[in-house]
């Protein structure tokens, strides 16, 4: 597997059923997103997506909003070092013009520290699947396009066209939708749902995701290679 994907969700859940405020959750999350870093190098994935914070995340009480802000100024803060010494190159998707100004300073620095590592993580941030297509669809516009569009032409309008397709999407805390995540480049991504809230996602975890997925068979609307048209 190439490239993983994760709705890191139930930060909040987590936080609540030990009696703490939702930030500590959130904080715990943070956490985790560190440890899931290192399964994925073990286990050879050289792209780990992870989704933070949606376009429709900004309709949350001010308080989480600003708290969730200070975490991911902290938190590039604090890791930037160990990124650059683990070549871990850090990316974003999403509109990334919406987060506070300082946030948006720290963020284009650490691209920029980061730009030689060999295992890309990419932070969806202000992000949504259709907010990201409109945005496409509208630089398309303002490239005075000679030819219509195909496919592959379309695609290199996205925020991250260089990244392959993910090949598995996570999900957990039981929640089973998209919430708007990657729309366009999940088309023929496996997904994976676990009740187990963001904060508590181990090992252990992460090891059943990857064995569900080895068992799946991708054929992307061909047959398989016994030529049967059902699953054997
Ligand atoms: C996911 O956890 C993190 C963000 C959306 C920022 P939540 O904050 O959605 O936690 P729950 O789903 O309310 O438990
Ligand atoms: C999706 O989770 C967004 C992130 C994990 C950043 P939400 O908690 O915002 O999604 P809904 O509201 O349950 O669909
Ligand atoms: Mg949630």
């Amino acid at each position: 597997m190439r490239h993983l994907a994760i709705i890191m969700d139930g930060n909040g859940r987590w936080a609540k059923a030990r009696g703490r405020i939702r930030l500590q959750g959130h904080r715990a999350g943070a956490d985790t997103l560190e440890r899931v870093m290192g399964y994925c190098r073990e286990a050879g994935i050289r792209y780990l997506t992870v989704y933070a914070f949606s376009t429709e995340n900004w309709k949350r009480p001010k308080a989480e909003v600003s708290g969730l802000m200070r975490l991911l100024s902290s938190f590039i803060r604090s890791k930037a070092r160990k990124l650059v010494k683990d070549g871990i190159r850090f990316r974003t998707i999403g509109r990334i013009g919406d987060l506070p100004g300082k946030l948006q300073g720290e963020i284009a620095q650490l691209e920029r520290k980061t730009a030689g590592g060999d295992f890309t993580l990419t932070v969806a941030l202000s992000y949504g699947g259709r907010a990201e297509i409109v945005d496409a669809a509208n630089r398309w516009l303002a490239s005075n396009p000679a030819a219509p569009l195909d496919e592959a032409a379309f695609s290199s309008f996205m925020y991250a066209p260089d990244i392959p397709d993910p090949d598995l999407v996570i999900r957990t805390s039981g929640e089973i939708r998209t919430s708007n995540f990657l729309l366009w480049e999940t088309a023929y991504s496996e997904w994976y749902f676990t009740d187990v809230f963001w904060p508590d996602f181990g090992r252990e975890e992460f090891d059943k995701a990857l064995a569900s997925y080895s068992k799946r068979e991708r054929r992307m609307g061909g047959v398989n290679e016994s030529g049967c048209e059902k699953n054997g």
